[in-house]
């Protein structure tokens, strides 16, 4: 049986992955779980960049320090939004973005600073990116987005971050007025787990 090992210590995002990828012959574990409690320096300019140095850090650590996993397939994600009107910011600063402020603050900050953009111009999009290293092979990326605008007021509590501030017109709604399910089956997150999935399904690698 193969093992996966998340480069992530954000719960939610394992949760969701182990949702997806839970009926392959795979067994799951954290990069805590399999000893590495290092920083990692993202100084990536691009999403695919940051989660493939995510992905590279922690799979050369285990290599090296945990030979019980050199088997294992290390897996990790960068993702964040970007808005046309701000020239595709905050991008891979979504989280260093906010400085000292809170989601909402960052929100109303940024509703503000387009409170005279007309609608069509108020396009913004999720990214996400996921990088495997599998042994014996070049790291695999993937890449997928949702297409949202920023609303005009804070709507929901479901979901993290900016999703009370994303409007997705086809739904009607912001991304936290939906369930977690119905996010999962849109997201830039859900979308790319489901692409890296059947990647490593056609290379053969699961
Ligand atoms: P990272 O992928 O953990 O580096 O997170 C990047 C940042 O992008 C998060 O901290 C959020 O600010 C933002 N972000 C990424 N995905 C989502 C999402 O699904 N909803 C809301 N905000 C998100």
């Amino acid at each position: 049986m193969k093992t996966i090992i998340f480069a992530t210590g954000n719960q939610d995002k394992v949760k969701e992955i182990r949702e997806i990828l839970g009926d392959l012959p795979v067994t799951f574990m954290t990069m805590r779980e399999a000893g590495f409690t290092e920083e990692i320096e993202e100084n990536g300019t691009t999403f695919r960049e940051n989660a493939a140095i995510k992905a590279e850090a922690v799979a050369a650590w285990i290599r090296r320090n945990a030979p019980a996993y050199a088997e294992a397939i290390v897996m990790a994600d960068d993702s964040g939004l970007q808005i046309d009107a701000m020239g595709g910011m905050p991008g891979v600063m979504s989280h260093r973005w906010l400085g000292d402020r809170t989601y909402p603050q960052a929100m109303m900050d940024i509703i503000e600073e387009l409170k005279d953009v007309a609608e069509e111009q108020r396009g913004a999009r999720f990214v996400c990116s996921i990088a495997a290293c599998v042994p014996g092979r070049e790291t695999i990326t993937v890449q997928e987005t949702v297409e949202g605008r920023v609303a005009h007021e804070i709507r929901g509590t479901e979901g993290f971050g900016y999703d009370p501030f994303f409007y997705v017109p086809e739904y009607g709604c912001t991304t936290a007025e939906m369930s977690r399910e119905q996010k999962n089956a849109i997201s830039h997150r859900g979308k790319a787990i489901r692409a890296m999935r059947d990647r490593l399904l056609e290379e053969g690698v699961l």
